[in-house]
């Protein structure tokens, strides 16, 4: 059954005996309020190594906007639920102080795709996650970890943190799992109201449109038809829609041989929402 655990001294001794028998341990980090999209990740995880750590832990250093860390959804039973259920090994669970002890500074060099997209509308946003991801690397000391693509520029920062600290271990990126209509799962979808959450399906359409128009329209109408999708759509705030590099997260207007992916960016009501497709 699932264990849970809430210091990273526990944590270290409890996955000893699976690191001498060289079992491959995963880790899947989130910050709770779990849904089937990080259920995913666990079943990945489950296919891909012998023991499975789920973190779950609101990281206070990646929030920019102090009110959406206060309202932040954090329910616990029903996560430590879904868990059980999705035959997860370990839930590690820490306090802010045991992840923060003291006051630390942290700065590193993250490459200029930290500024762009949601490093732009949320100045510091990646170095808080690059940190709270190493500090849960050190804990766990993990074979592989699990990112879903759905934050599509979170898994290219992790990679370069990865980079550059020259850390062994794999990085994989998980397919976005969708409601029915489209629309991406995520934790903040509980706060849409219903003219929200019909408001908010204009996203994963717009990337469909893209999606299914690439090989045929230009990058420059693409990018026209989408925005006029979503700027037509009542109680929704475009902040960016764009087809980037997936490398640089530069907008292209070539269609080259490069790898090309569509990002959006919108509040909808009150709540803001991030969407992506590959597009080649
Ligand atoms: P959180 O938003 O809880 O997401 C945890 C993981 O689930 C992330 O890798 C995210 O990309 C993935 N995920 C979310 N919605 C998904 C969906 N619809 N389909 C597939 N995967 C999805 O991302 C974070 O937490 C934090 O920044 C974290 C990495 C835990 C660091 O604090």
């Amino acid at each position: 059954g699932l264990e849970v655990i809430n210091t990273i001294a526990a944590l270290k001794m409890l996955l000893q005996p699976s690191k001498l028998a060289k079992q491959k341990i995963a880790l899947v980090p989130t910050m709770g309020a779990l849904h089937k999209g990080h259920v995913s990740l666990i079943k990945i995880a489950q296919q891909n190594a012998d023991i499975v750590v789920c973190s779950i832990f609101v990281n206070p250093t990646q929030f920019t906007d102090p009110k959406d860390l206060e309202k932040y959804p954090r329910p616990l039973e029903h996560d430590i639920e879904m868990l059980q259920e999705a035959g997860c090994d370990y839930v590690f669970m820490p306090s802010v102080k045991e992840m923060y002890p003291v006051p630390e500074q942290w700065h590193i060099d993250l490459g200029s795709a930290e500024f762009v997209l949601e490093g732009e509308f949320r100045k510091g946003h990646y170095q808080g996650v690059t940190q709270i991801v190493k500090k849960l690397f050190d804990a766990v000391d993990p074979d592989l970890a699990f990112f879903g693509q759905k934050d599509f520029q979170q898994v290219l920062m992790i990679r370069n943190m990865v980079a550059y600290f020259g850390l062994g271990l794999q990085i994989i990126s998980c397919p976005i799992i969708r409601e029915e209509d489209g629309l991406a799962m995520s934790s903040r979808n509980i706060h849409l109201s219903a003219a929200d959450r019909k408001n908010a399906l204009v996203l994963s359409r717009a990337l469909q449109y893209v999606t299914d128009h690439f090989a045929t329209d230009s990058i420059d109408d693409l990018l026209d038809q989408a925005k006029q999708m979503i700027n037509a759509t009542e109680g929704v705030t475009l902040d960016y829609f764009t087809i980037a590099d997936t490398e640089t997260l530069l907008p292209e207007c070539e269609k080259d041989s490069k790898q090309l992916v569509a990002l959006v960016a919108a509040k909808v009501g009150e709540t803001r929402l991030i969407d992506n497709m590959i597009l080649n």
